[in-house]
């Protein structure tokens, strides 16, 4: 198992709620710096629009057990910085985390893995994709890292990932692990927009939740 996540039990138990709600809870935070710092990154993505909804403060937790979240956090971004570009460090210490509950369960990354260099080598220049149903994204970050790994940072600047998922938390991962990686390697996609629909009921009637466009994307003929 790895460090953060025994520390995030450890810190889940002393605190008395579920580890799962702490690691959501980080990457609500990553979320909230990617949407209000935006500015930081701009020279890479002009043009970046959320929910106001979709940015929730993180509440609940003790005065004297704040600090301790933010050491987490050092320790996640840590990790996060160390990655490969697009590597997913995350879905598998999510996975070990889910309850069982709601049916969700991730990919683990060395099937995305698999599974991204199988399809990419199918389809190397599609530049439209999809995932509907994203999770923690780990289908797309093993799409990426692989087109990263082949077509480089020109290659990741063409292409325009519409990503979506039923549970906000799942959405804020996923677009928090692309968008860490896009600024952190200097790599843009042409365009990432992220929605929280339910496939079922509103697929086509639901304003986006997130979306950062590069220039490429921002740019009416590219
Ligand atoms: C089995 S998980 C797979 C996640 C991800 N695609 C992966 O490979 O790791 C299925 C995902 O579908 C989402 N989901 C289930 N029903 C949905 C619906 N009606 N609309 C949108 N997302 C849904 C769940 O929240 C969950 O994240």
């Amino acid at each position: 198992m790895s460090d953060l996540i025994k520390q995030m039990r450890a810190f889940a138990d002393h605190c008395g709620c579920p580890a799962r709600r702490v690691f959501d809870d980080l990457f609500a935070l990553l979320y909230n710096y990617i949407c209000t710092g935006k500015q930081e990154y701009n020279k890479l993505y002009p043009a970046v629009f959320f929910d106001p909804q979709s940015v929730q403060a993180v509440e609940g937790y003790r005065e004297e057990d704040r600090h301790q979240l933010m050491e987490l956090l050092l320790v996640l971004r840590a990790e996060l910085d160390d990655a490969a570009p697009f590597e997913d460090v995350v879905t598998d210490k999510y996975g070990a985390l889910l309850p069982g509950d709601l049916g969700q369960f991730m990919t683990p990354t060395a099937v995305s893995t698999a599974v991204s260099r199988f399809l990419g080598a199918a389809e190397p220049s599609a530049t439209k994709r999809t995932e509907p149903t994203c999770g923690t994204g780990a289908l797309v970050m093993g799409d990426l890292q692989h087109s990263y790994a082949v077509a480089g940072k020109d290659g990741i600047s063409r292409i325009d990932y519409t990503i979506n998922d039923l549970d906000p938390r799942l959405v804020r991962i996923a677009t928090v692990q692309v968008m860490y990686h896009s600024i952190r390697h200097e790599a843009p996609l042409k365009r990432l927009t992220a929605y929280n629909a339910d496939l079922i009921k509103n697929y086509d009637s639901t304003p986006p939740f997130f979306v950062a466009n590069s220039w490429r994307g921002a740019l009416p003929s590219s």
